[in-house]
């Protein structure tokens, strides 16, 4: 079949959830993807930062394999002998004393708010069903009936309800909103991404999350990072916190903690929180299955052997750098912002034109594939695995696609 006939079975038999970008890959290597007609790509998105380890990456491909002819899936009604050096291993790792296993980042950030809710009545004391967790303006976190309850984006939210309650919304990368909203009763926890990814990759002010965390720290409320985008070396550091050396007191981590290879998603925190949760009381059927632990291991061990963070911060300064040529000397860009090798570019149009989407389009034709966030916004987000020479060649793409647009 070809790309059209691919798509137009799709189309038919699938919910239509999704607008993707008129190509069809059936293949992926590091940086490459390939479609159906055989073309080569640059993949510019890395399914939104899931892939920061590169496509098929032999070490995580060889785990899943390994692990898979080995034993699968066992449910948590077993112990499995994987699951606890996975544990072992992952807390080491990121600093805390404990995780809780699920698959999807969503689930992660569901599990988040359990987990602090839980607290703030057992530990913190607050009465029962009034907790109350404060947000971010414009935040995303995933699809969950809970998770768009405290969206503000309409197509998420419309005809969705009734909605969770609980959530007090403030702007993001504003602590004085945060500092009034911290006076309000009952106030569990504070969940923040560190980057605003599907937002349009906003960065906030330098100190914004260490004041943000020193904040919470001294009302006793949850300082809760959503890592799912911004961490494992995306940003230029293993995390995207440890810009501002914050320890967050929940960690959210999914996507590329597998390498994009198996869903794999966890939450950490350590015992004093942790210990809240108790047997039946939250859990899933694949959360710390044994493969999703071997995927796991093996996608944090290529991030540490290949330096990743190091080449994301360099790697990032260099395209930033090269962007900003462009927006100096074009009228289509407008604006770049990002940090290591999470970026986007803002096309000088509005928000309900359709310029960025065809600006996307003639990248695909040149061999780059990107997508618009919202609207006039573009993400670009390579596999951390990127060389500068590649991430050069990417540059003049995107430069050639700017003087023909
Ligand atoms: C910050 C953040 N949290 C949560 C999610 C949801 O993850 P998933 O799509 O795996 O449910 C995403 C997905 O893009 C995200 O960017």
């Amino acid at each position: 079949m070809n790309s059209q006939e691919i798509i137009d079975l799709e189309d038919k038999h699938g919910a239509h959830n999704y607008h993707p970008l008129p190509v069809v890959l059936n293949k992926g290597e590091g940086v490459y993807v390939w479609d159906v007609e055989g073309k080569k790509y640059f993949d510019f998105l890395s399914a939104y930062s899931a892939v920061n380890q590169g496509h098929g990456h032999p070490r995580i491909v060889k785990a899943l394999i390994d692990q898979a002819q080995t034993l699968s899936l066992t449910s948590r009604a077993f112990h499995n002998d994987v699951l606890g050096k996975y544990e072992q291993f992952v807390t080491n790792f990121f600093g805390f004393d404990k995780v809780l296993p699920m698959n999807t980042g969503a689930e992660a950030v569901e599990t988040a708010i359990k987990l602090c809710r839980k607290w703030a009545y057992e530990v913190k004391a607050i009465p029962e069903n009034k907790a109350r967790i404060i947000v971010c303006e414009n935040n995303f976190h995933g699809r969950t009936t809970t998770v768009i309850s405290f969206s503000n984006d309409e197509d998420a939210r419309k005809n969705f309800g009734p909605f969770t309650e609980g959530f007090d919304k403030i702007p993001y990368n504003d602590l004085d909103a945060l500092e009034a909203a911290l006076e309000g009763d009952n106030i569990a926890g504070f969940l923040v991404e560190p980057i605003q990814g599907e937002a349009g990759v906003y960065v906030p002010s330098e100190g914004y999350l260490k004041k943000a965390a020193e904040l919470c720290k001294a009302k006793n409320v949850l300082f809760i990072a959503d890592e799912v985008q911004t961490g494992i070396a995306r940003t230029g550091r293993i995390l995207c916190v440890d810009h501002e050396d914050v320890k967050p007191d929940v960690l959210i981590l999914g996507k590329a903690i597998s390498g994009g290879v198996y869903p794999v998603s966890a939450v950490f925190a350590d015992n004093h929180i942790m210990e809240v949760i108790k047997p039946g009381q939250h859990g899933s059927t694949f959360g710390g299955n044994p493969v999703a632990c071997a995927v796991a291991m093996a996608a944090l061990e290529v991030v540490t052997d290949e330096k990743l963070e190091e080449n994301a911060e360099k790697l990032g300064k260099i395209f930033r750098a090269e962007m900003q040529k462009i927006v100096d000397n074009s009228d289509l860009f407008v604006k770049v912002r990002g940090k290591g090798l999470l970026n986007a570019v803002i096309i000088n149009d509005s928000p309900e034109s359709h310029t960025a989407w065809n600006f996307c389009i003639k990248l695909r034709d040149n061999g780059l594939l990107a997508k618009p966030t919202h609207g006039n916004i573009i993400r670009f987000a390579p596999p951390l695995v990127m060389t500068e020479v590649q991430l050069m060649e990417c540059v003049a793409i995107i430069a050639k696609t700017v003087a023909e647009f």
